[in-house]
């Protein structure tokens, strides 16, 4: 049976970040709301209470009873999650004076308790908290305090229960690693068994076992969870995996050939579909983004449909779905803000079932997945890249000159960005490789391509706009494009990324010098929120 550990989301931004951090020890978790704690499941071996937006006074707070694990399996309260054990047993958690928020260090602490196994003196911890514990419960001693945080550690004298204000999971709590492994490897007895070898064995004989002979159906993108959902398809069922690969005419520069040349060298079989032609004339004269959004998912839809009714005994649509898509994350009123978004509109009478191989894997471990089944360094790195293309990076309507006008730009763009490397330490070298970029660290530091230190990057054609230039003794009257590069780690909140201005320079030089029908380069330094990844 697999361990697991489960994280009960009370709707904190860095409950994501826990869930990693418990997966980079190689144990497996499960990110489950609040109050869905699966009571009698056997695998379960230790409980993490996230943080959460609410104090624990406020009247909608979300509040679990405590009773269905504690005193059964070894608990982990975070920020909130132990404001709120103490306060449900009897503690008192008060308004801080002062928002309690940044860098501490513990001055004190336990050395002698499990959960500072290795703690070093004056170890810094990151706060972020409004209120604060100002009494424990009566069965609990304080193992650690700050200097304006006198519990900013506790554990239960009666039960296996542990409670820390800081947020052990972020960068900044230098040790938090330390202590999350002291809780899931000493306390809750991990095996540490969770791994990319382990991973593709299990799935490879569970989807055996699952769709045995039965036909399955595929919708390649060219993105790394597709890729790999087919590949480990494929090791499990071989031939009896068709995958489809839409081309809609706005894909990257040579994408569709290369691409399906990556696809054939893996093996797999792969039906290729150019469907530009329709795509193009059904976008003609289209400007507004939202309608030509719906064309092209309609379109998709249909041309998908027209191609797996071809196979006439499919049983199964499988999808690159991974973790993050299906994790309920919990906003403050409760609703769920990003949730499981299924295939539409596939023909009722085709009667598929859904396999989704990748569902609990994070997007770093669907990376490793792709490593440990031999896939090529290019294919498992890519950037993601939306469904509707480079339509959703032309402003204005859609001609098949101007996606032309915009591959090469984006293709210049791109290359560039592979071909530029830096050197990185701490915490962006951590970053990086926490994201599954493979880099040998050398003296402290790795040599990263630009392209494997972003999360996205791409080129937007402005073509509802001119602007005057000269070349030579010409004057020239043609389009901007806005170049775009972000650091994010899941796509809800992005950064735009510091580029070295002399890779900026050489881009911009390349690209107005090369590609006909663009004067002027740009590069867009709006966040997410308030701006977002995509132009349209
Ligand atoms: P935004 O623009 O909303 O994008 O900040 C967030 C992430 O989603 C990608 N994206 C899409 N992916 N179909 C997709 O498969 C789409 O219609 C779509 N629109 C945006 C975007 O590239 C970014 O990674």
């Amino acid at each position: 049976m697999q361990q697991k550990i489960i994280i009960l989301d009370f709707g904190s931004q860095t409950t994501q970040l826990i869930g990693r951090r418990v997966r980079e020890l190689d144990t497996f978790c499960e990110i489950l709301p609040y109050n869905k704690f699966p009571q009698g499941d056997e695998s379960v071996i230790g409980v993490i209470l996230s943080g959460s937006p609410y104090s624990v006074h406020d009247p909608e707070a979300f509040k679990v009873d405590l009773s269905q694990f504690v005193g059964r399996i070894p608990v982990l309260g975070i920020c909130y999650g132990a404001q709120f054990i103490s306060y449900a047993n009897g503690g008192k958690v008060e308004k801080a004076d002062s928002r309690e928020y940044g860098r501490a260090n513990l001055m004190q602490f336990d050395a002698d308790n499990a959960l500072f196994k290795g703690f070093t003196p004056n170890s810094q911890v990151w706060m972020s908290h409004g209120d604060t514990i100002t009494a424990i419960p009566e069965d609990c001693k304080c193992i650690a305090s700050t200097k304006n945080v006198k519990y900013a550690a506790y554990a239960s004298t009666k039960n296996p229960v542990w409670a820390v204000q800081f947020h052990p999971e972020v960068f900044h709590s230098v040790q938090g690693t330390q202590l999350l492994k002291n809780f899931v490897v000493d306390i809750c007895g991990s095996k540490q068994d969770w791994s990319a070898a382990s991973f593709v064995d299990t799935t490879v004989a569970e989807l055996k076992a699952q769709v045995g002979n039965d036909r399955v159906i595929l919708g390649l993108s060219g993105g790394v969870d597709s890729s790999v959902a087919a590949v480990l398809l494929n090791k499990a069922i071989g031939k009896n995996l068709t995958c489809i690969f839409v081309d809609h005419g706005m894909l990257r520069k040579n994408e569709f050939r290369d691409v399906m040349h990556d696809y054939e060298c893996l093996g797999l079989n792969v039906i290729g579909v150019d469907a530009s032609e329709k795509f193009f004339s059904d976008l003609a004269g289209v400007t507004d983004p939202e309608q030509k959004r719906k064309i092209i998912g309609r379109d998709f839809v249909e041309v998908f449909n027209a191609e797996a009714k071809k196979i006439e005994d499919a049983k199964w649509l499988a999808q690159g779905t991974i973790y993050p898509d299906r994790i309920e994350s919990l906003n403050i009123t409760g609703k769920v803000i990003k949730s499981h978004h299924n295939v539409g509109g596939l023909p009722k009478e085709m009667h598929l079932s859904l396999c989704e191989p990748l569902k609990w894997l994070f997007k770093d471990e669907v990376r490793r997945v792709g490593r440990q089944l031999g896939m090529p360094e290019h294919l498992i790195t890519r950037h993601p890249f939306p469904g509707p293309g480079l339509a959703v990076r032309i402003l204005g309507d859609i001609t098949p000159e101007k996606v032309r006008i915009l591959q090469d730009a984006d293709d210049i763009y791109i290359r560039g960005l592979r071909e530029y490397k830096t050197k990185l330490s701490g915490e962006e070298a951590r970053r990086v490789l926490a994201a599954g970029v493979p880099a040998d660290m050398k003296d402290g530091e790795i040599e990263v391509s630009l392209y494997d230190q972003i999360w996205q990057a791409g080129t937007v054609l402005l073509s509802t706009v001119r602007s005057v230039g000269v070349m030579g003794d010409e004057r020239t009257y043609e389009h901007p494009v806005a170049l775009r590069a972000v650091t994010s780690t899941d796509a809800m909140t992005a950064d735009w990324a510091h580029l070295p201005y002399d890779f900026m320079a050489k881009v911009s030089n390349e690209i107005i010098n090369k590609v006909r029908g663009v004067n002027r380069v740009c590069y867009d330094i709006s966040s997410k929120p308030p701006s977002t990844i995509e132009w349209e």
